[in-house]
């Protein structure tokens, strides 16, 4: 089969991995399981659109590839009073509505449209099926086809049209050997995710590769039960390849003024730190330093360079300027 038929049945297929009654964070913890701190800094960014947007009566936060809702039940609870009575929380999943959300967070299978706020993709593109092309011996650039059972590939037709001006544009290939994931379908899930925001900030976190650092063999992984396992599209597994930051950014043309930052610069802007208390309230106040030293290793894993933190931000303001949503230092 091509890889994005295979991929795609593998993980939303009728008995796809992520239909999994344990859901994704069985099988991995991302930034929204580590710490409740990354999503009070989403309500931090949340309230900061608030003010741009001047306060609107139905303020929206819409969670593309939701998993189970977690981020949203950890928004709901780090909510100050005031935004919480004009906050609309919506979760948007391939899967139906789990039983045990709370009764005031929404539920949908696609973006609802007209967002007026926050819509978030975390660890959403880098699960969106793609073709891999390669390069066979005589240079030619070949779709891959695999054998889901067992991941086995073979050379499959040379990639043409759409897919081939992709590659030409994002991730030129040359070398016998190497290989990409087109990105088509990221950009063109991306460019409606974005087009359903009326005004607001369009935002997706995920790990990422730029035209200056893409993988000279592809970013293709297989993740279960917290361990990197073969990528093999059988249905047990996470399938999953970095995304193609800069080409999604520009698949969305509707947004202005976009940002690139890393997750520790991102989560720095919005408050978030590794800084450990002061020792002298330890003695002045043991319980409250002791909140702060958990708060600061939760901090320290969000925002550590090497794991977490190197996680891309692209924020895609719509109908709003981007000054001021993230402060700080690294943007470009
Ligand atoms: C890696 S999980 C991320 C879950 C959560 N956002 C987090 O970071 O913990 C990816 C999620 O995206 C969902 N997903 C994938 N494609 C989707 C689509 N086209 N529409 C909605 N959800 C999708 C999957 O079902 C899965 O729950």
């Amino acid at each position: 089969m091509p890889w994005r038929a295979a991929w795609e049945q593998a993980l939303y297929g009728p008995a796809g991995f992520y239909r999994r009654p344990e859901g994704p964070a069985g099988h991995f913890r991302t930034s929204v399981h580590a710490s409740p701190l990354f999503a009070r800094a989403i309500v931090t960014l949340l309230s900061r659109v608030d003010t741009a947007l001047g306060a609107p009566d139905v303020l929206d936060l819409v969670d593309v590839g939701s998993g189970r809702g977690e981020l949203l039940v950890a928004v709901a609870a780090e909510l100050p009073s005031a935004l919480a009575a004009r906050v609309r929380l919506t979760g948007v999943d391939v899967v139906p509505r789990p039983a045990t959300l709370p009764a005031g967070i929404g539920w949908a299978a696609v973006p609802p449209a007209g967002t007026t706020g926050l819509l978030l993709a975390h660890e959403w593109l880098d699960d969106v099926p793609c073709e891999i092309a390669e390069v066979d011996d005589a240079g030619t650039v070949r779709q891959v086809l695999v054998d889901p059972a067992d991941g086995t590939e073979r050379f499959g037709v040379p990639v043409t049209g759409a897919a081939a001006e992709w590659l030409r544009r994002w991730w030129p290939l040359t070398e016998p050997g190497t290989r990409a994931e087109i990105g088509t379908a990221r950009d063109a899930a991306w460019a409606e995710a974005v087009a359903s925001v009326a005004r607001g900030v369009a935002l997706a976190v995920d790990y990422a590769h730029t035209a200056a650092t893409r993988p000279p063999f592809g970013s293709l992984s297989g993740f279960a039960h917290g361990a990197e396992v073969d990528p093999v599209p059988d249905g047990t597994r996470n399938v999953t390849a970095h995304v193609a930051i800069d080409a999604v950014a520009a698949a969305a043309a509707r947004s202005h003024e976009p940002v690139r930052c890393d997750q520790r610069t991102a989560l720095r802007a919005l408050g978030v730190h590794g800084t450990r208390p002061d020792r002298d309230l330890a003695s002045a106040d043991p319980a409250e330093y002791l909140r702060r030293l958990v708060a600061a290793g939760e901090g320290a894993e969000l925002t550590d360079p090497t794991g977490l933190g190197a996680f891309e931000w692209l924020l895609q303001p719509v109908g709003i300027p981007a000054a001021g949503l993230l402060s700080g230092d690294g943007r470009r």
